[in-house]
């Protein structure tokens, strides 16, 4: 008998669990994992070399702790872009929106503490929460997988939660949350006891409406969580961050490593930054191609979910599984999330979205599913 995880003096509540992850196949169309299918530009990967080289000189030295150029290129962006003033002392960064997640966590949640979020969500919402000791509730959402209000102010009173999750875009649904939803939700929260609510935008960029970043004035509570992964391309980066009064800046603080954000990192970002203009025309087209997937596979006959993301989903199946499994026979690999009759697709390039489009149209032709 082989020794395992399990045979290892390991946590009670990690004992049994899988990892977090989408299978990584090799096949020519990979649309699983909500990936920026553009490589970033020529004159991008110039300048990061360049900034990466400068940085190299002083990896003698331990990298700006407070990575504070960074932060005040990433305030500037958000100034720009959601016409609400962001300045350094409001912006937090780390290695990926996963990793700002697990810092708020570690700071509002912990032992003896809970967070919620409205599922189907993003689940590694409810994994950080296990790994940092946090209690998860899986609060309700409608048939339609819009934020069922009465319900979740219930579940809000009912386990006065010290944390409250809400993804817009939602992943996997695609569908945005209304500014009067976050609010009422905010409120509910804050009523039942301080607690903190994060807003999880990561896919905002790709949105028909706007950030709800000026949800933050008079809102010490509220966080906006964002990423580079999406919008910018640069999943690889591994570079995510947040907006929220300096208050919860100082805090998280309390809980990152030290130097947590290499040199390596911060140059590379800080390159990525200055080519936003140019990262952020990719978006239009991806926005666009999102569109024709949604009105393509309406025209097919397909279910398919309101989308302000970079990705779609769709359905309904009988057996989703076999579905997923059927297309990925055709080259074209996309995401079962679980979402018992629905899969997810991501937005590719124009080329990859026709390859997955041409593999749905023959499964109708085969079999009508
Ligand atoms: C809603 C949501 N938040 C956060 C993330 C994580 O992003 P990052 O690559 O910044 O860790 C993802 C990634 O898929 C996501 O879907």
């Amino acid at each position: 008998m082989s020794f395992g995880i399990d045979d290892l003096p390991v946590r009670d509540e990690l004992r049994g669990k899988s990892p977090y992850g989408a299978p990584q196949l090799d096949v020519p169309v990979r649309l699983n994992t909500n990936e920026n299918p553009y490589p970033l530009p020529e004159p991008l990967v110039e300048r990061i070399a360049e900034r990466v080289r400068e940085a190299a000189r002083h990896l003698n030295r331990y990298p700006d702790r407070d990575a504070v150029e960074l932060r005040t290129r990433l305030a500037e962006y958000l100034t720009k872009t959601a016409g609400h003033p962001v300045g350094v002392e409001n912006v937090w960064a780390a290695n990926g929106s996963n990793e700002v997640i697990q810092q708020l966590l570690q700071t509002f949640g912990g032992p003896g503490r809970t967070a919620i979020g409205f599922e189907p969500s993003y689940s590694m919402h409810g994994l950080i929460a296990r790994g940092t000791g946090t209690g998860w509730i899986s609060g309700p959402r409608n048939e339609d997988f819009t934020i069922d209000l009465a319900a979740a102010r219930k579940a809000i009173a009912e386990h006065r939660p010290d944390v409250v999750f809400v993804t817009t875009p939602n992943n996997p649904t695609g569908n945005a949350v209304p500014a009067e939803t976050v609010l009422a939700l905010h409120d509910a929260a804050q009523s039942a006891k301080p607690s903190m609510v994060v807003v999880d935008e990561a896919y905002v960029e790709f949105s028909h409406g706007d950030s709800l970043l000026p949800l933050l004035d008079g809102r010490p509570n509220l966080v906006i969580s964002r990423t580079m992964s999406k919008a910018f391309g640069a999943a690889g980066l591994r570079l995510g961050y947040l907006a929220a009064h300096p208050a919860v800046v100082d805090a998280v603080q309390l809980v990152r490593l030290p130097y947590h954000l290499s040199a390596v990192t911060q140059a590379t970002a800080l390159a990525a930054l200055e080519h936003t203009d140019t990262l952020l025309k990719y978006v239009e087209q991806l926005k666009a191609e999102r569109d024709r997937l949604v009105a393509e596979l309406r025209a097919l006959g397909y279910d398919v979910t309101e989308s302000d993301a970079n990705f779609v989903q769709f359905g309904r199946f009988e057996d989703s599984h076999a579905v997923w499994r059927r297309i990925l026979d055709r080259g074209v690999l996309v995401r079962d999330n679980g979402v018992p009759g629905w899969l997810r697709v991501t937005a590719g390039t124009p080329a990859e979205n026709d390859a997955f489009l041409d593999a749905v149209r023959e499964l109708k032709k085969e079999q009508g599913s």
